[in-house]
């Protein structure tokens, strides 16, 4: 099987790495280190020659690219338009949520310009109050804080440009739950967690996200059972009753709360950095997996094979990330963090400059994941691996997987 990657960061790299286990695979665009496991092409997909097209980031997908290339009779894993409305506007992902009776925190929506009304809400909300962005935001367009009068201005400021969703701020550990949908039926992949803020102990501003790891200790069978019963299975017929045959990645980003799972959001494709954690894991065929996905042909149980190790994947960003990063420095010492037994380095925003050299070129630069027996040896492992690579003013987590 040949199979197309659409994408060019660290989850597109841990995608290509777990096909080309099996297919052969091209990727568009690519990056300097997804060229090591696959064939690069700057085309655009829809001039790639292939068997199966696997979409990675949500943009291409809100713009209707799995429309495109599923028109020109190509078998795509990735939903089209009318399903990464999931992802592209979190007003309808909350209606969707309602008419599929997934438990959600308390919310409402509020159109561009209405501050008066976002303001009664958030003043008649006990807190911690959550504003977030209605549109595409990288993860990035949410603020979760304890003071209301920060959470009016936010509102306020937001609603100038766009809409926006209110809600409650639920508390408990946070779970990815990534399942692979066919239309009707949905498998899942082991659970991740992912660390989304950017400073240690979960401090700082919101980001893409800085590490994360697999399995994750008290999210078992039972728990994954319940998200697929509860959240993705409902919401995937609620998709079908109004006409969406949803054919990719429903990943639900879940809350551990005191009373009960609520799906904080969704996302309409593998979570980054939650692939790099997961997919090493995949002890499957996962080319056939996702194929059998985008034919509609998916068994009704089971899943894919994962391995009972851990993976921990530690992220390395720009300075500046996420608000301001700064990208072109020189990064050394890739080769020798990828030669420490049971790494792996993604790429995630990595580039050649004219002399050859790798230089940094994004937020996220790359992802280090390590492998082990358990967590703590994954975690270890992985830190090692990133103890190995330097670039100017790297950001890096200290505690990813720590508390695991
Ligand atoms: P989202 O893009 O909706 O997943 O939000 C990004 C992050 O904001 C989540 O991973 C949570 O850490 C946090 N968050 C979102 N919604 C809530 C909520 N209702 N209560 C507390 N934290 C939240
Ligand atoms: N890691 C969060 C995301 O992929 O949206």
């Amino acid at each position: 099987m040949r199979v197309c990657v659409v994408g060019s960061g660290g989850r597109e790299h841990a995608l290509a790495d777990a096909l080309a286990r099996t297919a052969e695979v091209v990727c568009t665009p690519g990056n300097p280190g997804i060229a090591d496991v696959a064939e690069c092409v700057a085309g655009p997909p829809e001039a790639v020659d292939a068997d199966l097209y696997v979409v990675g980031p949500e943009a291409p997908l809100v713009d209707g690219l799995a429309d495109r290339l599923r028109a020109a009779g190509h078998a795509v894993f990735g939903p089209g338009a009318d399903g990464a409305r999931l992802e592209g506007s979190k007003a309808w992902m909350k209606e969707v949520l309602v008419a599929a009776g997934v438990p959600t925190a308390r919310h409402r929506s509020f159109a561009p310009g209405d501050a008066a009304g976002a303001t009664a809400f958030l003043r008649a909300l006990p807190g911690p109050w959550v504003v977030k962005t209605d549109g595409l935001a990288a993860g990035k367009g949410v603020l979760v804080t304890a003071d209301v009068e920060e959470a009016v201005a936010d509102a306020a400021a937001k609603l100038v440009s766009g809409g926006v969703v209110v809600e409650e701020g639920l508390t408990g550990p946070e779970l990815s739950v990534l399942a692979v949908c066919d239309g009707a039926r949905a498998v899942p992949l082991p659970p991740a967690r992912d660390h989304k803020r950017v400073g240690d102990g979960d401090t700082g501003p919101n980001t893409g996200g800085m590490g994360a790891f697999s399995p994750v200790p008290g999210a078992g069978k039972d728990v994954v059972d319940e998200v697929m019963e509860r959240a993705v299975l409902p919401t995937l017929r609620a998709l079908r009753a109004g006409g969406v045959e949803f054919r990719g990645v429903l990943y639900a980003g879940l809350m551990l709360t005191p009373v009960g799972l609520r799906v904080l959001e969704y996302n309409v494709r593998f979570g980054d950095p939650e692939a790099q954690a997961v997919l090493p894991r995949i002890d499957d065929d996962l080319a056939e997996w996702l194929r059998a996905a985008a034919v509609g042909g998916l068994p009704v149980s089971g899943g894919p094979r994962a391995a009972e190790d851990a993976c921990v994947t530690v992220v390395m960003a720009s300075p500046g990330y996420p608000t301001a990063p700064v990208a072109g420095a020189r990064i050394t010492g890739v080769e020798r963090a990828a030669a420490v037994p049971r790494v792996r380095v993604y790429h995630a925003g990595t580039a050649l400059d004219d002399e050859g050299a790798l230089v940094t070129a994004g937020g996220r630069v790359l992802a280090v994941t390590g492998r082990g027996p358990d967590l703590p040896s994954a975690r270890a492992t992985a830190y090692a691996g990133v103890a190995a690579v330097q670039f100017d003013g790297a950001v890096v987590r200290r505690d990813i997987a720590g508390a695991a």
